[in-house]
């Protein structure tokens, strides 16, 4: 009992509620709370039963991942929680958790050790630790196994995915679901149940009897597929094993081994960094938690192609009603047929009903006219990549949108306040720079112009949250942040090959340093014309006499536009599948030789530094001219838009990992073999380095300089 956590009596019942917002995490002083109102109902024989329930909107989502940063750093000692759950358990009298909102990690584990679990129809549980590349660390491995069954405590503690009430209630996790209020049906619940014997989890064995150990074989192979690189599931299946081996304590004990390794690995420190920098992208400091938001009640997109039909997507999925234009029936024909498409995919992969997919659909009205662009709050633009083109499209839709529409461009590079500057509201236009496939992908990039409006900057912070992205704010230089980065980065992935590596040895090192696809693979999906588009629009940018890249333009004049032809850096089957296309190897060598480039024999090691830190260097630029706000924000860029490997935090925080004097030692390097003109240090990289501060440091100085 103190502020966080307060007893009451209800006609000999006591109820326990934890009230410690946002979402009951276990934070010091809650546990002590817990144990203290636990003791008291304990003792005061006028209590026949004890029910905990969480205050507001949830019940204890778990332990208090700020803390974990602490115990790393060796501020605070590491607490465990298994005396509390001891002691809940061993209660004499019935203790009955009513869960509503989310019980995940800690807060599954305390209510684990209830003797009931009622739940409310909406609730989730679910041990989510290994997002955070932890395992539970409270007897979640040993007791989930108990009441839920190995197979499903291995697939929970593993992948961490969590189960509704319905799943909760037939794996045996729950007890019930109550229909109402919750807190009134969890008292009765507990007035039968102090009416009967009960059971403490830890001696429920029969769930462990017979385990198949195939069970832990499959799920090892299915880690090694779907969370590549990663140690923590492979520990949270050793943990679960170890509870149908061992006793009760003694699984206690080994859980209680593989969470320390894993708390103190890199990898945990880089998924908890993800965590909170997702969670902090969305606060611009200069514009503030009360700046207005504008309702989004109805949507229309200018281009039904890759991305415009995404986008498209994107309101219906929302429940946005969306009008949608083309220029020619044909294009517009194309745009919807791939907008059905996705939708009967997810209809036959059991994701949405045929019922919601025609709902969705419904909301979506193709044309080729700008008819009802009048009514749209938000018109996002989504045509060729090309400033003649976008100007013409902003220019039309300024003459029939209403007053405080908001017009959004799709551009990946051109500048948004020239494409702004054919407005009369140039306050009203901003960047949302999706990632394709625009419907699936969680990152989107929100351009600054030079006169974006704070009101239209917080509507479309919102406006992702409502469409399930990510919103990171970017200022208006070509290719932003995530695009911009890539620049130099498949700048150095193409040199690579000219002076020597293959295509396979490229795409190989940086898979295997876990990005989700090497860069060529990942040019050739997105469509090597692309960026020989960009490239034509931007030559008058080149500075003669500075080496560019020789091959792709080569690729793309022959037509060899990537998976979409079959034919790019790599040959591709028609299931997409890629192989070394020797006519490619064979031009690289030619074009390197007669370029003078030397060729050799080049290692892994090479290839993933020069990449990866000319993304590093280029983030350091962005950071230094305040292109974008905090080095966690790139960070959050590049794990959802760009599938840098989430164990590793991002390329900003990989490179504090390494150290930032190592990061600009081996720039120097590289600026010694091919010049000041491709390589320098960024100043702000240089300047950390040299003080010994870190991105993480520089980012924690501006937060507290802005009082965010
Ligand atoms: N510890 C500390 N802060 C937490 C937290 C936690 N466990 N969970 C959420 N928060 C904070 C967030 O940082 C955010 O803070 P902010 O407002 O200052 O940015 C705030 O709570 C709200 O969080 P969300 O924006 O994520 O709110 P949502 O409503 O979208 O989601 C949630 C709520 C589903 C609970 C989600 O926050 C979540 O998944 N949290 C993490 C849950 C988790 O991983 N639990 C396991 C922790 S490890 C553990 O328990 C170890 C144990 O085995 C010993
Ligand atoms: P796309 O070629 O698939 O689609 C463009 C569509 O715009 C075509 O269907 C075309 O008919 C239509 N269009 C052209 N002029 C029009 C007009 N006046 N009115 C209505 N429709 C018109 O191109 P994609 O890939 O969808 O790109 C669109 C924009 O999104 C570009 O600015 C591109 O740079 C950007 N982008 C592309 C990404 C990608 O991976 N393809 C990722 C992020 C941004």
């Amino acid at each position: 009992m103190n502020e966080l956590v307060s007893l009451e009596f209800h006609d000999g019942v006591a109820v326990i509620t934890i009230s410690n917002p946002p979402v009951n995490a276990l934070s010091p002083g809650v546990p002590e709370g817990i144990l203290s109102s636990i003791q008291s109902a304990a003792g005061d024989p006028a209590v026949k039963a004890i029910v905990v329930i969480g205050a507001r909107r949830t019940f204890i989502a778990g332990a208090d991942i700020r803390e974990f940063g602490k115990v790393v750093s060796g501020e605070k000692p590491r607490r465990s929680l298994l005396p509390l759950l001891r002691e809940i358990e061993d209660c004499p009298k019935p203790v009955v958790m009513a869960i509503h909102g989310t019980a995940f990690g800690g807060g599954l584990e305390v209510a684990m050790a209830g003797h009931y679990r009622v739940l409310a129809g909406s609730a989730q549980v679910g041990q989510p630790e290994v997002k955070l590349g932890i395992i539970p660390g409270a007897a979640g491995t040993q007791r989930l196994p108990r009441l839920a069954g190995v197979a499903k405590a291995v697939e929970m503690c593993a992948f961490g995915q969590p189960v509704g009430a319905v799943e909760a209630n037939a794996s045996g996790i729950a007890d019930a679901i109550i229909e109402g209020d919750l807190l009134a049906g969890g008292i009765a619940f507990a007035r039968e149940a102090a009416a009967r014997p009960h059971t403490k989890t830890r001696e429920r064995e029969e769930k462990l009897l017979g385990t198949d150990p195939v069970i832990f074989e499959r799920a090892r192979e299915q880690a090694a597929k779907t969370r590549r690189g990663q140690a923590a599931p492979l520990a949270a299946i050793e943990a679960v094993e170890a509870a149908t081996r061992l006793s009760f304590d003694e699984g206690c004990a080994r859980e209680a081994e593989l969470f320390d390794r894993c708390l103190y690995s890199t990898q945990s420190k880089a998924l908890i960094h993800a965590f909170f920098a997702e969670r902090a992208v969305s606060k611009i400091p200069d514009v503030s938690q009360e700046t207005a938001v504008q309702e989004i009640r109805r949507a229309a997109v200018v281009g039904a192609g890759t991305m415009g039909g995404g986008i498209t997507m994107n309101y219906a999925n929302a429940g946005i009603p969306v009008t949608v234009k083309e220029t020619t029936q044909e294009a517009l024909d194309r745009g919807m047929a791939n907008i059905r498409k996705n939708y009967a995919s997810s209809v036959k992969k059991g994701k949405l009903s045929q019922a919601e997919m025609e709902r969705r659909l419904a909301l979506i009205a193709p044309q080729l006219t700008y008819d009802g662009f009048d009514q749209a709050d938000i018109i996002a633009e989504a045509v060729f990549e090309g400033m003649t083109l976008k100007k013409q499209v902003f220019a039309e839709i300024d003459g029939i949108a209403k007053r405080g529409c908001i017009f959004a461009s799709n551009t990946s590079y051109l500048d948004i306040d020239e494409i702004g500057s054919v407005t009369r509201r140039p306050e009203l236009v901003v960047g949302h720079h999706y990632f394709s496939p625009a419907n699936i992908m969680r990152l989107l990039e929100i351009v600054r112009g030079r006169a974006t409006s704070r009101e239209v900057l917080a509507t479309s912070m919102a406006l992702a949250k409502r469409l399930g992205k990510i919103g990171v704010l970017a200022g208006n230089a070509r290719g932003f942040i995530g695009n911009r980065m890539l620049t130099p980065y498949l700048r150095e992935a193409q040199f690579l090959l000219e002076e020597g590596a293959s295509v396979e040895d490229v795409n190989n090192a940086l898979y295997d340093f876990g990005i989700a696809m090497g860069p060529l693979a990942m040019s050739d999906l997105a469509g090597l014309d692309v960026g020989w588009r960009a490239r034509r629009e931007f030559k008058h940018l080149e500075k003669p006499g500075v080496r560019v890249p020789l091959v792709a333009d080569r690729l793309a004049e022959m037509g060899r536009f990537g998976q979409k032809t079959g034919r790019g850096w790599s040959k591709y089957d028609e299931n997409r599948h890629a192989s070394p296309d020797p006519e490619v190897a064979a031009l690289i060598e030619q074009t390197a030789r007669k370029a003078g480039i030397e060729r050799r024999a080049i290692g892994r090691d090479e290839i993933v530094d020069r990449t990866i830190f000319a993304l590093v260097n280029e983030g350091a630029h962005l950071l230094g001219e305040g292109i974008a706000l905090r080095a966690a924000d790139i960070d959050v860029v590049y794990l959802n838009g760009y599938g840098f490997p989430a164990w590793r935090g991002g390329p900003m925080f990989y490179a504090d990992t390494i150290g930032l004097k190592t990061v600009v030692n081996r720039i120097e390097e590289f600026r010694k073999h091919h010049g000041d003109e491709l390589w320098q240090a960024a100043p702000l990289l240089r300047r950390l380095a040299e003080s010994g501060s870190s991105f993480g440091e520089f980012d924690r100085q501006k937060q507290a300089a802005a009082g965010v």
